[in-house]
């Protein structure tokens, strides 16, 4: 539809609706709004692509040369002010056309043999793969980082001991510095994720055409071993339409998101009045307009609260994708600025936890309590009866009674004598006192993985080797 045309018939109004319709279509159709973040790689991928064209033989050096010297100072242009730049650029549509646009400008008549056997439908796809590669390193260094954080925290923290829960009920005694270790071990695999998704971004487009290839003689493997892609793309169709990868990226966004969001909640929860396991400094805190008492956790609010954006974002691509048919449709367009979006909130996240982390102040004397005011050492009594030869299921039942009996009592089972016990059970020996004693519970489970104050330091130790 020719909306000019179309408008001639109107009057009155007509001029002014003419107008006001062609920029909003304008508008709506055009990415330079937010794919001008791509320039870098834009402007990379262009340099590739007209230095195998001259290569092989498809244009003249002399016109690659000006259009590679071209390309070099609009990226400087850019570089100056992005975001500026892009809004001297609006009537553009994208990135592509704005940089292929100016080169016009800069250099005249070569800049119009830049666009030689590429569409942008491979370039779109070649930058984004190119961007994602950066992103995939960038994210990895801040996981790194967090993980050293919770090391170091975990350090600091082996000796202070804290009820383990199951089901938000106090279950088993453990050192805190197995529960710092045990979100380090999540951030662990989400650094892993990365690393496997990295194998699928990884991969050249460029030459796939528009979507069939191109009938000159392109050299698909210089511009992989000059853009520094691992590998190329196997099917031009494919090639375009592919955006799986992304998908698989925005998942691990939302996995470390989604992590975060628990750690916050955890943080939260501990950091109230009734918990007041720790207390978040007043930086990630803020007071309340009304209630003068107040000091809300409002940052690990919101790392929980922005996983809900990061998740949506994935969703988002999924639907936007889910009833394509080959190849290019312009609903691709929308695979880039929830993107954006989403990878800021979790670079911004990421970083703002590793600070978090080291401002908490542990209150352990309260952990510490909540230890002694609990049966967590149940289970501990049970297996004490089973290594004097007792079923596991008799000692259940027993120390299920003892339990019963010490709430009768106003007691806790570390309170009950050593004639109390025998009550229970004839099993049971003055070793029973210090079998129990917290510490104890905590140290005796000594296997890999468990929460033994030696094998939390073990732990550390690997840590400390492979990650510092
Ligand atoms: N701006 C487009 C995008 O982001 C670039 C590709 C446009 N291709 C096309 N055939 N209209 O997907």
């Amino acid at each position: 539809m020719n909306l000019k045309e179309d408008n001639q018939d109107l009057k009155l109004w007509g001029a002014r609706f003419k107008q006001r319709s062609a920029a909003i279509l304008e508008a709506f159709n055009a990415s330079i709004g937010f794919d001008y973040k791509l320039y870098e790689e834009d402007i990379q991928g262009s340099l590739a692509h007209v230095k195998m064209l001259a290569v092989q033989n498809i244009i003249p050096d002399a016109d690659a040369k000006s259009i590679e010297a071209g390309l070099k100072q609009i990226k400087a242009e850019i570089a100056l002010d992005p975001r500026s730049w892009m809004e001297t650029r609006f009537a553009d549509e994208d990135i592509h056309m704005a940089v292929e646009r100016r080169l016009t400008e800069i250099i005249g008549e070569p800049a119009r043999k830049l666009h030689t056997a590429r569409s942008r439908n491979d370039q779109v796809i070649t930058d984004l793969r190119l961007w994602l590669k950066k992103q995939v390193s960038e994210l990895s260094s801040l996981l790194l980082a967090l993980r050293k954080a919770f090391v170091l925290r975990a350090e600091q923290d082996v000796d202070i001991l804290m009820p383990g829960y199951t089901h938000m009920q106090q279950a088993q005694a453990i050192s805190l510095g197995h529960f710092w270790l045990a979100h380090e071990a999540r951030f662990a695999r989400n650094l892993e994720r990365l690393d496997d998704v990295l194998k699928r971004i990884d991969v050249n487009p460029l030459g796939s055409g528009a979507l069939a290839g191109s009938t000159f003689n392109i050299d698909r493997h210089f511009t992989t071993a000059e853009l520094g892609f691992a590998k190329m793309s196997v099917n031009s169709l494919d090639a375009v339409s592919d955006r799986d990868f992304l998908l698989e990226y925005e998942f691990v966004l939302s996995v470390i998101m989604l992590h975060l969001s628990q750690f916050a909640e955890e943080m939260i929860l501990w950091n109230t009045q009734e918990f007041s396991f720790i207390e978040i400094s007043d930086a990630f805190a803020t007071g309340s307009s009304m209630m003068p008492q107040k000091k809300n956790p409002d940052i690990p609010e919101l790392l929980r609260g922005k996983a809900g954006r990061v998740i949506g974002v994935m969703n988002a691509l999924m639907l936007t994708l889910k009833a394509l048919p080959l190849t290019y449709n312009k609903d691709l367009q929308e695979d880039k600025e929830l993107l954006f979006m989403a990878n800021d909130t979790v670079r911004d996240c990421l970083t703002i936890t590793v600070d978090f982390l080291s401002n908490i102040k542990v209150n352990k004397e309260k952990m510490y309590t909540a230890l002694t005011k609990s049966f967590v050492n149940a289970t501990d009594a049970a297996e004490y009866l089973v290594k004097k030869g007792v079923s596991f299921r008799e000692a259940y039942s027993v120390v299920g009674k003892a339990v019963a009996y010490a709430v009768d009592k106003s007691k806790y089972l570390h309170d009950l004598s050593i004639e109390e016990w025998n009550a229970f059970h004839v099993a049971f020996n003055e070793d029973i006192i210090l079998t129990l004693k917290l510490e104890n519970c905590v140290d005796a489970r000594n296997i890999y993985g468990g929460t033994s104050r030696m094998q939390v330091r073990e732990r550390l130790a690997e840590l400390k080797t492979t990650l510092f």
